[in-house]
């Protein structure tokens, strides 16, 4: 591996685990202002002491984030249609030289396997990948996102391998009760999971865990920790299981305690 991709994956994936927490803030840019990140700045200001990376639009990031912040940013650059439209039909958005100038540690964008704009996305990968390689820079391909969808894991390894033979150096994808061993398996390069929607902590935090035991390398969550009432205590655990080989017992006990102070 090249020496500045290897350098922008260690500001992702910390040396000490190999593994991730990254903060996921970036569902305004096909949902608007999403349920407790209506002001984004406000609901990540808190969180960036405890994530690993940011994964945010570039709208987000220059308007609430501070500069100085000292966190990894992986840039969304894909996008086109809203939450009104076929979500599947994405474009690249956002320019290689805008992820340079925003100092990013990787880019992000969507590919719908099995949705109506499926090549498109698929070309938009392999194109970003090719363009993304040329200057060392990390790229992380979604998978799974999608309103009406059977995310086993038939369908979760088929997209998570397709995404890395494109070149993908990161899958980010859903995790599913059974057959999660399988999907990692199938994929050559680390997979991160996203959390879905809200559920209660104790639940998040088991799939958390038991995505870590079936060889997931971290996750890139959301809404389980920013629409927790204690996104700060929620965050902290979600850690303590990537980094700290915690339980999700212990994880949600560190859970409980955190949450009384804050
Ligand atoms: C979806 O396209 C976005 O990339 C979200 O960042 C992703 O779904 C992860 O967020 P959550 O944990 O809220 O599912």
């Amino acid at each position: 591996m090249d020496w500045g991709l290897k350098n922008r994956m260690s500001r992702v994936f910390k040396s000490k685990t190999g593994r991730t927490v990254m903060l996921a803030v970036d569902h305004g840019y096909f949902q608007g202002p999403t349920t407790r990140l209506e002001n984004p700045r406000k609901t990540i200001t808190p969180l960036v002491p405890y994530a690993d990376s940011l994964m945010l639009t570039r709208g987000t990031l220059r308007n609430c984030v501070d500069a100085v912040a000292d966190v990894p940013v992986v840039l969304r650059v894909s996008g086109g249609p809203s939450i009104l439209k076929e979500l599947s039909n994405e474009e690249i958005t956002t320019s290689m030289k805008e992820a340079l100038r925003l100092n990013s540690a990787g880019v992000g964008m969507s590919v719908f396997v099995g949705g109506e704009h499926e090549k498109q996305t698929l070309v938009n990968l392999g194109h970003l990948v090719n363009e993304a390689e040329e200057f060392g820079m990390p790229v992380l391909a979604i998978t799974a996102v999608g309103k009406e969808m059977e995310r086993d894991s038939r369908y979760l390894g088929l997209a998570c391998r397709i995404a890395a033979e494109y070149g993908a150096h990161i899958v980010k994808t859903y995790y599913c009760k059974e057959g999660f061993g399988k999907v990692v398996d199938g994929c050559p390069v680390p997979i991160v999971i996203a959390g879905g929607k809200k559920i209660e902590e104790k639940g998040a935090l088991e799939m958390s865990y038991n995505a870590i035991q079936a060889g997931a390398k971290g996750v890139d969550m959301g809404r389980n920790i920013w629409q927790s009432d204690h996104p700060v205590a929620m965050i902290k655990a979600v850690r303590a299981i990537v980094h700290d080989n915690y339980t999700a017992k212990e994880a949600n006990e560190l859970f409980e305690k955190e949450k009384k102070r804050s």
